[in-house]
C-alpha cells in the first residue's frame, strides 16, 4: 500500500511517499526557518504564507522523486494537529482537496504519533517490539508514552513547562546563537563534550530524581540566564555553557526514559521529534540501552525533525480514515 503523507504543522512543508509504512519512496521537506531566524523564533503568519507558497512545488517534487504519479497512491494522509493553526490548515485543506479530486481515502494523523512511527522506517518490520516507551522531544512537546500495541497510546509523563526543543531554542537566543537553537548548541558544545571536568558551571537537572515521569525545563533555562548575566561571553565560555546545558537536558531525558522503560517492562525505547537529532542524546540513550535488554531506536536524523514520511508511516499502521469534508485542523490535539 502506497501512502502520501503531508506535514505542515509548523515551519516545514513536508511530503513523503511510503510503501507499506516502511519503505521511503520520496521525502521532500522545505523549511521557512531562514525567514524566522531574524526574529529568533517562528512567526506563525509568515510560516502559514510560506506553506501556501510551497505545498504544490513540494508535492510535485515528491511525485518526481518517487517516480509515482499522485493518481497511483492508495491513500492520502495528513497531520491535522497539534501545531500552528495557519500552517496546519494549509496541509489539511490540501490533503482534503487531493482526496476528493483523486478519489482516494483520507487518513488523519496526529503529528506526535508520526514522530513515534518514524522509528519503523528503515528499522525493519520486526525491530520495534511492544510494549515500548516512546520519548517525544520536539519544539512543543516532551512526552513519555507507553505503547502496548499499534494505536494504543498511554501518556505517562509530560513537561510541566517548557518543552525540550523550546528550551534549546531559548537558551540559544540567550547565548546569542541562531534559530533553531538545538543544532547551534550542539555544534558549539562539541569541543567541550568529552571532558566535563573542565566545566566551572553546573546546571540543575530538574525533577531527575522524582518518582514520576514528568519533566520541567524552565528552571534550567533561568539558571543559564542568571549565569550568562554575570559573564563576559567569549567563544570558549559560550561553548562550555552550551555543553553543560546540553548535558543537563540529556541527563534528565535519559534517566527518566530508562526509569519508565523499567517500570513498564518495555522491550523497546523509541525516540522522536527534532531533539532526537541531537548526537549526545542519541549516544547516551544507546549507551544506557546497551547495559539492559531494552532495544533503543532512533529515526535517522533526517526523519527525527518534521517530515511527511513519518505521517505516511503512521497512517499505514493506524488507519484513521476520515471523510474529507469533515476533517478540521486541531491545533491543540493530544493523545
Ligand atoms: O519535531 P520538530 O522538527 O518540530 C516540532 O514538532 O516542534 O522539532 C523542532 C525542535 C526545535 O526546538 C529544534 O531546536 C530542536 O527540535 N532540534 C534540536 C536539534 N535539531 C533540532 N535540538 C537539539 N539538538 C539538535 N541537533
Ligand atoms: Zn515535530
Amino acid at each position: 500500500m502506497i501512502i502520501l503523507g503531508i506535514e505542515t504543522t509548523c515551519d516545514e512543508t513536508g511530503v513523503g511517499i511510503v510503501r507499506d509504512g516502511l519503505f521511503v519512496l520520496a521525502n521532500v521537506v522545505s523549511s521557512s526557518s531562514d525567514l524566522h531566524r531574524k526574529y529568533g523564533g517562528i512567526v506563525p503568519e509568515v510560516a502559514a504564507r510560506e506553506q501556501v507558497r510551497l505545498i504544490v512545488p513540494v508535492l510535485e517534487e515528491a511525485e518526481r522523486s518517487a517516480q509515482c504519479k499522485l493518481e497511483k497512491v492508495d491513500a492520502i494522509a495528513v497531520a491535522y494537529g497539534p501545531g500552528l493553526v495557519g500552517p496546519l490548515m494549509v496541509g489539511v485543506e490540501s490533503a482534503k482537496t487531493l482526496a476528493l479530486v483523486l478519489d482516494k481515502p483520507l487518513i488523519a494523523v496526529n503529528h506526535l504519533v508520526g514522530h513515534i512511527y518514524a522509528n519503523w522506517i528503515n528499522n525493519g518490520k520486526n525491530t520495534v517490539q511492544f510494549p515500548l516507551v516512546a520519548l517525544i522531544v520536539s519544539g512543543g512537546h516532551t512526552d513519555l508514552i507507553l505503547m502496548k500495541d499499534h494505536g494504543k497510546f498511554n501518556l505517562i509523563g509530560s513537561t510541566r513547562d517548557d518543552a525540550a526543543g523550546e528550551v534549546f531554542d531559548k537558551v540559544a537566543r540567550v547565548l546569542g546563537l541562531g534559530y533553531p537553537g538545538g543544532p547551534e548548541i550542539e555544534k558549539l558544545a562539541r569541543p567541550f563534550r568529552v571532558n566535563s571536568s573542565q566545566f566551572t558551571v553546573k546546571f540543575p537537572r530538574p525533577m531527575i530524581s522524582e518518582n514520576n515521569f514528568d519533566f520541567s525545563f524552565a528552571g534550567l533555562k533561568t539558571s543559564v540566564v542568571n549565569i550568562v548575566k554575570n559573564l563576559e561571553l567569549s567563544e570558549e565560555t559560550t561553548g562550555k555553557i552550551a555543553a553543560e546545558f546540553q548535558n543537563a537536558v540529556v541527563d534528565v531525558l535519559v534517566k527518566k526514559t530508562l526509569r519508565a522503560a523499567y517500570k513498564y517492562s518495555a522491550k523497546s525505547i523509541v525516540v522522536g521529534g527534532g531533539v532526537a537529532a541531537n548526537s549526545l542524546l542519541r549516544d547516551r540513550m544507546f549507551d544506557a540501552g546497551a547495559k539492559t535488554d531494552i532495544k533503543v531506536l532512533f529515526p535517522s536524523k533526517l526523519l527525527s525533525v518534521d517530515n511527511g514520511v513519518m505521517i505516511a508511516a503512521a497512517a499505514f499502521f493506524e488507519k484513521n480514515f476520515v471523510a474529507p469534508l469533515r476533517l478540521q485542523a486541531d491545533s491543540s490535539l493530544h493523545f
